[in-house]
């Protein structure tokens, strides 16, 4: 049985077993070295130095890969060290169409990075296949970055149809996979040619380690990505390539337990009198409900909602027991965000409110706990 048959759930369990031929330790070993000795002149083990290559990180690179079917994948510092190494592969006067509400650190580093570099960004609501067409017809249009679904709005893409019109008009697909990870969305599957993640989120999954990820789908792509990876040298250090691997042996597990706690606290809240509005693309009614049905997707473990009064989220916020109120999302612990002053504090005030985000609004990540604990916690404070 080769990797590429094996079911996903097995590739996730046996992440970097029996790496080390030398020991058989079953987990790969943390290999905390900067350089590699040479047996002689001309010859290497195959690794030299670990900015080039370090067996922990590929370890984890070769799983990255076969979890998402992907030609090679590659491990970084974080989410943003992933996105930039990415972004590097276009030239001053390119233009991306970019989902309109994406993580605001994303934004910030198209706005006051690649912007003052001549790479601009064009926002349209990429849940909206019209306005991608109608932004793609600008011919100096190189690459579609998406992110599906969005943050914290939780707007669906349609990666399918996005890819092929992108593709048609010789512009790269790149998808943030972050929120959905491997398990519930596959965008290489799709037609995209490059997926990034914050690796921080679901992927590494318990809170503790930034980390970031590219997959390519191309061996030419491969060869880019590998050459900025090198040259750039925004890596992921062995232990926190480590940590990764083994919050991946438990990522099916998780996002499973996760969009299960979702779906029970998605309902619930949407029967509170003080509650006015909740995204959840489970819900019926939901504008992207029907393109994951029809990908055979999930939901994920995200949800939004918006209070009745403003004047409710300062105590929400202080009230909390079970929830955590801090920043990140995608961990075992649940934990509650408000977006406009912290994850999008870098988008202006008026398209804040035009997306949504406005002073009513609350993001969850909701984690392995008990729904019902979860949702005492939320009865509580509401
Ligand atoms: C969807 C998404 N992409 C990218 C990032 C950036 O990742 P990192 O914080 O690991 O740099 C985040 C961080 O919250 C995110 O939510």
């Amino acid at each position: 049985m080769t990797t590429t048959t094996r079911n996903l759930a097995t590739l996730l369990a046996q992440a970097g077993n029996r790496c080390d031929p030398a020991t058989g330790a079953i987990s790969v070993p943390i290999y905390q070295t900067a350089s590699f000795g040479h047996p002689a002149l001309g010859q290497s083990t195959g690794f030299d130095y670990s900015r080039s290559s370090n067996p922990t990180r590929l370890a984890l690179e070769e799983t990255l890969a076969a979890i998402d079917g992907g030609h090679r994948g590659f491990a970084f510092a974080s989410g943003l060290a992933a996105i930039d190494t990415v972004l590097r592969l276009f030239a001053p006067n390119d233009r991306l169409v970019v989902t309109e509400d994406l993580y605001g650190g994303t934004f910030r580093l198209f706005d006051k990075v690649y912007r003052p570099l001549g790479i601009e960004a064009v926002y349209v609501d990429t849940s909206d296949l019209d306005a991608l067409r109608a932004a793609l017809a600008d011919p100096r249009v190189r690459g579609v970055f998406i992110e599906s679904p969005t943050n914290p709005l939780l707007r669906i893409a349609d990666v399918r149809a996005i890819a092929a019109l992108a593709r048609a008009r010789g512009a790269l697909t790149i998808v943030d996979n972050t929120f959905l990870t491997p398990c519930l969305q596959r965008p290489l599957d799709q037609g995209a040619d490059l997926v990034v993640y914050s690796a921080t989120k679901y992927l590494a999954g318990h809170n503790d380690v930034v980390a970031g990820a590219v997959i390519t789908r191309t061996p030419e792509l491969s060869e880019r990505v590998a050459f900025l990876q090198n040259a750039v040298g925004g890596i992921l250090g062995p232990q926190d390539a480590w940590l990764t691997l083994r919050g991946l042996k438990t990522l099916a597990l998780r996002v499973a337990r996760q969009q299960e706690n979702a779906i029970t606290i998605a309902e619930w809240l949407c029967t509170h009198p003080h509650v006015r509005r909740v995204y959840y693309p489970g819900l019926p009614g939901h504008a992207g409900r029907d393109i994951l049905l029809r990908e055979k997707s999930g939901w994920g473990g995200m949800i939004a909602f918006e209070v009745d009064d403003p004047a409710r989220v300062a105590g929400i916020l202080s009230g909390v027991r079970v929830f955590l109120f801090a920043e990140s999302l995608g961990g075992v612990e649940s934990l509650i965000t408000y977006p406009a002053v912290q994850t999008h504090a870098d988008l202006d005030a008026d398209t804040r409110l035009r997306l949504g985000i406005n002073d009513r609004l609350l993001r969850l990540s909701i984690g392995i706990e008990d729904a019902q604990d979860l949702i005492q916690d939320l009865e509580g404070v509401l």
